[in-house]
Protein backbone atom coordinates (compact mmCIF):
# COMPACT_ATOMS: atom_id res chain seq x y z
CA UNK A 1 0.00 0.00 0.00
CA UNK A 2 1.54 3.19 -1.11
CA UNK A 3 1.39 6.51 1.08
CA UNK A 4 2.73 9.93 0.69
CA UNK A 5 5.73 11.52 0.90
CA UNK A 6 4.40 14.12 3.00
CA UNK A 7 3.88 13.62 6.94
CA UNK A 8 1.07 10.87 7.94
CA UNK A 9 -0.29 13.30 10.62
CA UNK A 10 -0.88 16.40 8.93
CA UNK A 11 -1.26 18.23 12.45
CA UNK A 12 2.03 18.19 13.24
CA UNK A 13 4.94 19.65 12.51
CA UNK A 14 7.53 17.56 11.00
CA UNK A 15 10.71 17.58 12.57
CA UNK A 16 12.73 18.04 8.98
CA UNK A 17 11.46 18.60 5.61
CA UNK A 18 13.42 18.15 3.03
CA UNK A 19 12.07 19.89 -0.37
CA UNK A 20 13.78 19.80 -4.00
CA UNK A 21 17.18 17.94 -2.35
CA UNK A 22 19.85 17.23 -4.91
CA UNK A 23 23.39 16.01 -4.81
CA UNK A 24 26.55 15.89 -7.57
CA UNK A 25 29.64 14.38 -6.98
CA UNK A 26 30.95 15.76 -10.52
CA UNK A 27 28.90 14.46 -13.18
CA UNK A 28 27.06 11.84 -10.84
CA UNK A 29 24.01 12.63 -9.99
CA UNK A 30 23.58 10.73 -6.50
CA UNK A 31 20.51 12.59 -5.22
CA UNK A 32 17.68 14.14 -7.52
CA UNK A 33 14.83 16.05 -6.26
CA UNK A 34 14.44 14.43 -2.89
CA UNK A 35 11.27 15.07 -1.00
CA UNK A 36 10.59 13.60 2.52
CA UNK A 37 9.33 14.83 5.44
CA UNK A 38 10.16 12.67 9.17
CA UNK A 39 7.33 13.65 12.34
CA UNK A 40 8.30 13.30 15.79
CA UNK A 41 8.13 9.57 17.03
CA UNK A 42 7.67 8.40 13.61
CA UNK A 43 10.63 5.84 11.54
CA UNK A 44 10.92 6.28 7.70
CA UNK A 45 12.72 3.27 6.06
CA UNK A 46 14.84 4.39 3.47
CA UNK A 47 15.29 1.30 0.96
CA UNK A 48 16.45 1.07 -2.07
CA UNK A 49 19.39 -1.05 -3.84
CA UNK A 50 23.19 -0.13 -3.73
CA UNK A 51 23.96 2.80 -5.16
CA UNK A 52 20.83 4.57 -4.88
CA UNK A 53 21.36 7.46 -2.57
CA UNK A 54 20.71 6.50 0.85
CA UNK A 55 24.10 6.82 2.19
CA UNK A 56 24.70 10.24 0.29
CA UNK A 57 21.18 11.60 1.72
CA UNK A 58 21.83 10.69 5.24
CA UNK A 59 25.17 12.47 4.84
CA UNK A 60 23.52 15.24 3.70
CA UNK A 61 21.38 15.27 6.50
CA UNK A 62 24.43 14.39 8.73
CA UNK A 63 26.04 17.99 7.64
CA UNK A 64 28.79 15.95 6.01
CA UNK A 65 27.57 16.83 2.47
CA UNK A 66 26.48 19.91 1.11
CA UNK A 67 23.06 19.47 -1.06
CA UNK A 68 23.70 20.83 -4.42
CA UNK A 69 20.53 22.42 -4.99
CA UNK A 70 17.15 22.36 -2.40
CA UNK A 71 16.27 23.52 1.52
CA UNK A 72 16.33 21.62 4.38
CA UNK A 73 13.60 22.78 7.48
CA UNK A 74 14.35 21.56 10.61
CA UNK A 75 11.38 21.97 13.46
CA UNK A 76 9.86 24.55 11.30
CA UNK A 77 13.49 26.72 10.15
CA UNK A 78 15.30 26.55 7.13
CA UNK A 79 18.60 25.38 8.36
CA UNK A 80 21.83 24.81 6.32
CA UNK A 81 23.81 22.29 7.82
CA UNK A 82 27.40 23.21 6.94
CA UNK A 83 29.30 20.74 9.15
CA UNK A 84 28.61 17.49 10.95
CA UNK A 85 28.97 19.89 14.32
CA UNK A 86 25.86 22.13 13.00
CA UNK A 87 24.11 19.43 12.95
CA UNK A 88 24.31 17.16 15.50
CA UNK A 89 23.98 20.83 17.72
CA UNK A 90 20.79 21.47 16.31
CA UNK A 91 19.42 18.08 16.92
CA UNK A 92 20.34 15.59 14.02
CA UNK A 93 22.29 12.75 14.83
CA UNK A 94 23.88 9.86 13.03
CA UNK A 95 25.05 6.38 13.56
CA UNK A 96 26.89 5.39 11.04
CA UNK A 97 28.01 1.68 9.63
CA UNK A 98 31.17 1.54 11.43
CA UNK A 99 30.11 2.90 14.77
CA UNK A 100 33.31 4.74 15.92
CA UNK A 101 33.29 3.08 19.22
CA UNK A 102 36.92 2.49 21.05
CA UNK A 103 37.47 -1.07 21.57
CA UNK A 104 39.32 -1.11 24.71
CA UNK A 105 37.60 1.44 26.52
CA UNK A 106 34.55 0.00 28.95
CA UNK A 107 30.54 1.42 27.96
CA UNK A 108 30.62 4.19 30.21
CA UNK A 109 33.86 6.04 28.85
CA UNK A 110 32.05 5.01 25.29
CA UNK A 111 28.73 6.78 25.82
CA UNK A 112 30.45 9.65 27.30
CA UNK A 113 33.69 10.29 25.06
CA UNK A 114 34.35 13.73 23.50
CA UNK A 115 31.74 15.07 25.97
CA UNK A 116 32.11 13.92 29.76
CA UNK A 117 30.12 15.48 32.70
CA UNK A 118 32.93 16.70 34.42
CA UNK A 119 31.53 19.93 36.62
CA UNK A 120 34.91 19.76 38.49
CA UNK A 121 37.02 16.85 37.60
CA UNK A 122 35.70 13.80 35.55
CA UNK A 123 32.71 12.57 37.07
CA UNK A 124 32.74 8.95 37.35
CA UNK A 125 29.93 7.89 39.39
CA UNK A 126 27.77 10.54 37.85
CA UNK A 127 28.41 8.84 34.36
CA UNK A 128 27.89 6.07 35.84
CA UNK A 129 24.72 6.55 36.64
CA UNK A 130 23.76 8.49 33.54
CA UNK A 131 24.74 5.50 31.61
CA UNK A 132 22.48 3.04 33.77
CA UNK A 133 19.21 5.26 33.45
CA UNK A 134 19.74 5.74 29.65
CA UNK A 135 20.16 1.72 29.03
CA UNK A 136 17.19 1.14 31.67
CA UNK A 137 14.98 3.29 29.75
CA UNK A 138 15.79 1.73 26.50
CA UNK A 139 15.18 -1.63 27.97
CA UNK A 140 18.71 -2.30 26.88
CA UNK A 141 20.21 -5.80 27.65
CA UNK A 142 24.04 -5.07 28.74
CA UNK A 143 25.53 -7.10 31.57
CA UNK A 144 27.80 -4.32 32.89
CA UNK A 145 28.61 -0.78 32.37
CA UNK A 146 31.96 -1.15 33.14
CA UNK A 147 32.76 -4.13 30.39
CA UNK A 148 34.61 -3.22 27.99
CA UNK A 149 33.19 -2.30 24.18
CA UNK A 150 34.94 -5.79 22.57
CA UNK A 151 33.67 -8.09 24.92
CA UNK A 152 30.42 -7.29 23.55
CA UNK A 153 27.64 -8.66 20.62
CA UNK A 154 27.13 -6.81 17.69
CA UNK A 155 23.44 -6.03 18.89
CA UNK A 156 24.89 -4.78 22.11
CA UNK A 157 27.66 -2.61 20.38
CA UNK A 158 24.89 -1.17 18.22
CA UNK A 159 22.67 -0.35 21.37
CA UNK A 160 25.81 1.14 22.76
CA UNK A 161 26.20 3.48 19.99
CA UNK A 162 22.58 4.69 19.40
CA UNK A 163 22.36 5.58 23.35
CA UNK A 164 25.40 7.63 23.06
CA UNK A 165 23.82 9.58 20.13
CA UNK A 166 20.69 10.06 22.53
CA UNK A 167 23.05 11.31 25.88
CA UNK A 168 22.69 14.56 23.21
CA UNK A 169 19.48 15.11 23.39
CA UNK A 170 18.50 14.88 19.42
CA UNK A 171 15.27 14.89 17.56
CA UNK A 172 16.15 12.84 14.36
CA UNK A 173 18.21 10.01 14.92
CA UNK A 174 19.83 8.42 11.52
CA UNK A 175 20.67 4.76 11.97
CA UNK A 176 22.57 3.25 8.59
CA UNK A 177 21.88 -0.37 8.19
CA UNK A 178 21.70 -0.85 12.10
CA UNK A 179 20.94 -4.41 11.85
CA UNK A 180 23.04 -5.71 8.90
CA UNK A 181 25.63 -7.67 10.91
CA UNK A 182 22.96 -9.36 13.45
CA UNK A 183 21.55 -12.25 13.78
CA UNK A 184 17.95 -12.97 14.45
CA UNK A 185 17.73 -12.45 18.41
CA UNK A 186 20.17 -9.15 18.27
CA UNK A 187 18.07 -8.08 15.58
CA UNK A 188 15.38 -8.52 17.63
CA UNK A 189 16.56 -6.44 20.18
CA UNK A 190 17.85 -3.42 17.92
CA UNK A 191 14.53 -3.53 16.07
CA UNK A 192 12.78 -2.81 20.25
CA UNK A 193 15.34 -0.47 21.08
CA UNK A 194 14.45 1.70 18.26
CA UNK A 195 10.89 1.83 19.28
CA UNK A 196 11.47 2.84 22.72
CA UNK A 197 13.81 5.67 20.64
CA UNK A 198 10.31 6.58 18.58
CA UNK A 199 8.57 6.61 22.03
CA UNK A 200 10.81 9.03 23.34
CA UNK A 201 9.37 11.46 20.61
CA UNK A 202 12.40 11.34 18.08
CA UNK A 203 12.17 10.90 13.98
CA UNK A 204 14.12 8.35 13.18
CA UNK A 205 15.51 7.44 9.79
CA UNK A 206 16.71 4.05 9.22
CA UNK A 207 18.52 2.71 5.96
CA UNK A 208 18.18 -1.24 5.95
CA UNK A 209 18.37 -3.73 3.24
CA UNK A 210 16.21 -5.93 5.46
CA UNK A 211 12.75 -5.63 4.14
CA UNK A 212 10.89 -8.08 6.59
CA UNK A 213 12.71 -5.52 9.64
CA UNK A 214 11.52 -2.59 7.59
CA UNK A 215 8.12 -3.83 8.05
CA UNK A 216 8.37 -4.38 11.63
CA UNK A 217 9.49 -1.23 12.69
CA UNK A 218 9.15 1.57 9.94
CA UNK A 219 6.03 4.00 9.62
CA UNK A 220 6.86 4.81 6.47
CA UNK A 221 9.00 3.02 3.93
CA UNK A 222 10.51 5.60 0.98
CA UNK A 223 12.15 3.77 -2.19
CA UNK A 224 15.30 5.44 -3.66
CA UNK A 225 16.24 4.48 -6.89
CA UNK A 226 19.14 5.71 -9.14
CA UNK A 227 19.01 9.16 -6.40
CA UNK A 228 15.12 9.57 -6.52
CA UNK A 229 12.28 9.27 -4.86
CA UNK A 230 10.15 6.05 -6.20
CA UNK A 231 7.80 5.70 -4.07
CA UNK A 232 6.40 5.93 -0.46
CA UNK A 233 5.39 2.58 1.12
CA UNK A 234 3.32 1.67 4.52
CA UNK A 235 4.66 -1.00 6.43
CA UNK A 236 1.77 -2.99 5.19
CA UNK A 237 3.24 -3.11 1.82
CA UNK A 238 4.16 -6.68 0.55
CA UNK A 239 8.21 -7.80 0.23
CA UNK A 240 7.67 -8.07 -3.55
CA UNK A 241 5.52 -4.20 -3.96
CA UNK A 242 8.88 -2.85 -2.25
CA UNK A 243 11.02 -4.71 -4.24
CA UNK A 244 9.95 -3.89 -7.53
CA UNK A 245 10.07 -0.19 -6.65
CA UNK A 246 13.58 -0.69 -5.61
CA UNK A 247 14.41 -2.41 -8.77
CA UNK A 248 12.66 -0.46 -11.09
CA UNK A 249 10.32 -2.82 -12.67
CA UNK A 250 7.68 -0.26 -11.14
CA UNK A 251 8.14 3.18 -11.88
CA UNK A 252 6.60 5.74 -9.34
CA UNK A 253 8.62 8.64 -10.00
CA UNK A 254 5.75 10.34 -12.32
CA UNK A 255 2.63 9.42 -10.04
CA UNK A 256 4.95 10.69 -7.03
CA UNK A 257 5.60 14.04 -9.08
CA UNK A 258 2.30 14.69 -9.34
CA UNK A 259 1.21 13.58 -6.37
CA UNK A 260 4.12 16.13 -5.25
CA UNK A 261 2.11 19.06 -6.95
CA UNK A 262 -0.94 18.72 -5.68
CA UNK A 263 0.35 18.70 -2.13
CA UNK A 264 2.14 22.08 -3.05
CA UNK A 265 -1.05 23.60 -4.73
CA UNK A 266 -2.75 22.48 -1.26
CA UNK A 267 0.20 23.86 0.87
CA UNK A 268 0.06 27.01 -1.16
CA UNK A 269 -3.81 27.39 -0.38
CA UNK A 270 -3.18 26.51 3.40
CA UNK A 271 -4.54 23.39 4.03
CA UNK A 272 -3.02 20.31 5.05
CA UNK A 273 -1.51 17.67 2.49
N1 LIG B 1 31.96 10.87 -2.32
C1 LIG B 1 31.47 10.47 -3.50
N2 LIG B 1 32.08 10.82 -4.67
C2 LIG B 1 31.59 10.45 -5.86
N3 LIG B 1 30.48 9.70 -6.02
C3 LIG B 1 29.84 9.31 -4.91
C4 LIG B 1 30.30 9.67 -3.61
N4 LIG B 1 29.45 9.14 -2.69
C5 LIG B 1 28.51 8.49 -3.40
N5 LIG B 1 28.74 8.58 -4.73
C6 LIG B 1 27.90 8.01 -5.79
O1 LIG B 1 26.57 8.41 -5.52
C7 LIG B 1 25.67 7.36 -5.81
C8 LIG B 1 24.87 7.01 -4.58
O2 LIG B 1 25.73 6.38 -3.63
P1 LIG B 1 25.29 6.04 -2.14
O3 LIG B 1 24.62 7.21 -1.53
O4 LIG B 1 26.49 5.49 -1.44
O5 LIG B 1 24.21 4.88 -2.37
P2 LIG B 1 23.65 3.79 -1.35
O6 LIG B 1 24.04 4.20 0.03
O7 LIG B 1 22.17 3.80 -1.58
O8 LIG B 1 24.26 2.49 -1.75
C9 LIG B 1 26.50 6.21 -6.35
O9 LIG B 1 26.49 6.29 -7.74
C10 LIG B 1 27.87 6.50 -5.78
O10 LIG B 1 28.87 5.96 -6.59
MG1 LIG C 1 25.20 3.14 1.45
Amino acid sequence: MTATLQSASAEREPVLRLRGISKNFGAVSALTDIELDVNPGEVVALVGDNGAGKSTLVKVLAGVHQPSAGSIEFCGKPVSLDNPAKALELGIATVFQDLALCENLDVVANLFLGHELTPWALDEVAMEVRAWTLLRELAARIPSVREPVASLSGGQRQTVAIARSLLLDPKVIMLDEPTAALGVAQTAEVLNLIERVRERGLGVIIISHNMEDVRAVADRIVVLRLGRNNGVFLPDSSSQELVSAITGATDNSVSRRLERKAGHAHDNNGGAP
